[in-house]
């Protein structure tokens, strides 16, 4: 696959971009009243076969099987001319998805969408051609309105063109306990850590208990656990200067946030090194260890297995974080050369709209990307996601490294090269430093 070396130019969530989207909004453009882009795509879909549309996502197992599920039932409603066919490929965080992905698109063969972060995750297959501009159909569903200006700014490109439209948005900064675990270590769930330092004390009590203090697992749960210490040390702008050169990765501040990396690694399990996230929460649900660092899905694994938010579990931003929402948000795209884009285009049609952002996100633990939900509606949801949705409002948003909304892939995917080293004792800490550093260099910078 051509896998161009990125610009900072062409970062999604950077500086200029922003700026970008501020001219845009000033001049009460949509994007797609911009140099006539979205026309390929809304005539492509306009006049192109809708007979099925093959979707490629990651959801193929457990809780988010459930979900997609409960989003392919309102599909089959609303379109039942469109046969849906689930190229769903296994792998938490899309681990093996990306990768046939890639051969796919490289070859020519690609399916009419597939699941991909919104923001910088995509840019290379922007870049590519793979992707046609989506701009049209936002002003079609009327999704400018819908959905809030926070998350359009993430997706439009150095132009202005938005080449995917998001069926939900998670967080990533949550810590998940057990609530009896904590007990049996002398913590009380109800008040959470409210630093590092504090968290990194709980965690002895809990050793000293004789319970595993935290589990992670493979290497993209690993760069999720990074990345929450690194927004908890620099805080929210120092954060997100490390994904437009304002902030060094090889800097003292990046130095002090991986030594607590390597100090909350040390009471993690290094069985469970290589599984994905749902095994690596098993010892959470069977109340054998205490935290655990995951994405919001994690609601509907509790609720898979039968556990009750506040009495068997809790949770809390991870200790460093509070006001602050480590966003990503799943979207899903039209490629060029899709065989069905009249399909394609359902799809996009369905995932955007309330109804399906609503049966989606009740079952997946995310929230609908979509900010004009009644009162009514919001109640559908449990309060977790209640929760979620009022942060999302009122927090100051960051980008997630290991879920595509901050970083290109080809940098996301090297650094979790580095972490796997770091993991298996291959490296020290300053040649992860050195790594990750490398990583967005070679990649971004
Ligand atoms: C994320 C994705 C989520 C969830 C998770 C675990 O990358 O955005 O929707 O699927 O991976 O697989």
């Amino acid at each position: 696959m051509r896998t161009p070396r990125l610009s900072r130019r062409h970062a999604l969530s950077g500086a200029g971009v922003l700026a970008l989207a501020a001219t845009l909004a000033a001049c009460g453009s949509s994007g797609s009243e911009d140099s006539g882009s979205g026309a390929d795509a809304a005539k492509k879909a306009a006049t192109g076969d809708a007979s099925e549309v093959d979707v490629v996502t990651w959801w193929s197992a457990g809780s988010e099987k459930e979900g997609l599920e409960a989003l392919v039932k309102i599909f089959e409603k609303d379109f039942p001319d469109t046969k849906f066919v689930n190229k769903a490929v296994s792998g938490g965080g899309g681990s093996q998805a990306k990768q046939k992905l890639a051969s796919d698109l490289a070859a020519g063969n690609p399916p009419d969408t597939y699941q991909a972060h919104a923001g910088a995750e995509i840019q290379a297959d922007i870049e590519a051609g793979y992707l046609l501009d989506v701009s049209a159909f936002y002003d079609e569903f009327g999704l400018t309105a819908a959905f809030p200006e926070t998350l359009i700014k993430r997706l439009r490109d150095s132009q202005g063109k938005i080449y995917s439209i998001p069926s939900n948005v998670h967080r990533a900064n949550v810590v998940w306990a057990s609530v009896e675990v904590m007990k049996a270590a002398g913590l009380d769930p109800t008040k959470p850590a409210a630093t590092l330092d504090e968290w990194i004390a709980d965690m002895e009590k809990v050793k000293a208990a004789g319970h595993t203090p935290i589990t992670m697992g493979m290497a993209w749960t690993q760069l999720q656990l990074l990345e929450t210490i690194l927004i908890a040390d620099l805080g929210a702008d120092a954060y997100s200067g490390l994904f437009d050169g304002k902030t060094d990765w090889a800097g003292a501040d990046v130095t002090a946030a991986l030594k607590h990396y390597e100090k909350i690694v040390s009471y993690t399990d290094s069985a469970l090194y290589t599984e994905d996230w749902e095994p690596a929460m098993q010892p959470i649900f069977k109340h054998e260890a205490a935290f655990n660092v995951m994405g919001d899905w994690a609601v509907a694994g509790f609720e898979s297995a039968g556990l009750k938010l506040g009495t068997d579990y809790v949770a809390f931003p991870v200790p460093g974080t509070d006001g602050i929402f480590d966003f990503l948000a799943d979207s899903f795209v039209l490629t060029d050369g899709a065989p069905h884009p009249g399909g394609a285009k359902n799809w996009l049609k369905c995932i955007s709209s309330k109804e399906g952002q609503i049966a989606f996100n009740t079952v997946k633990g995310s929230i609908p990307s979509r900010s004009d939900l009644t009162e009514e509606e919001k109640a559908q949801f449990g309060e977790y996601q209640r929760s979620a949705m009022e942060s999302f409002g009122k927090d100051t948003i960051v980008s997630s490294i290991a879920h595509g909304a901050a970083l290109p892939a080809a940098a996301s995917n090297a650094m979790n090269d580095a972490l796997t080293k770091f993991a298996q004792g291959a490296s020290d800490l300053a040649g992860l430093q050195s790594e990750l550093a490398k990583a967005y260099a070679d990649n971004v910078a």
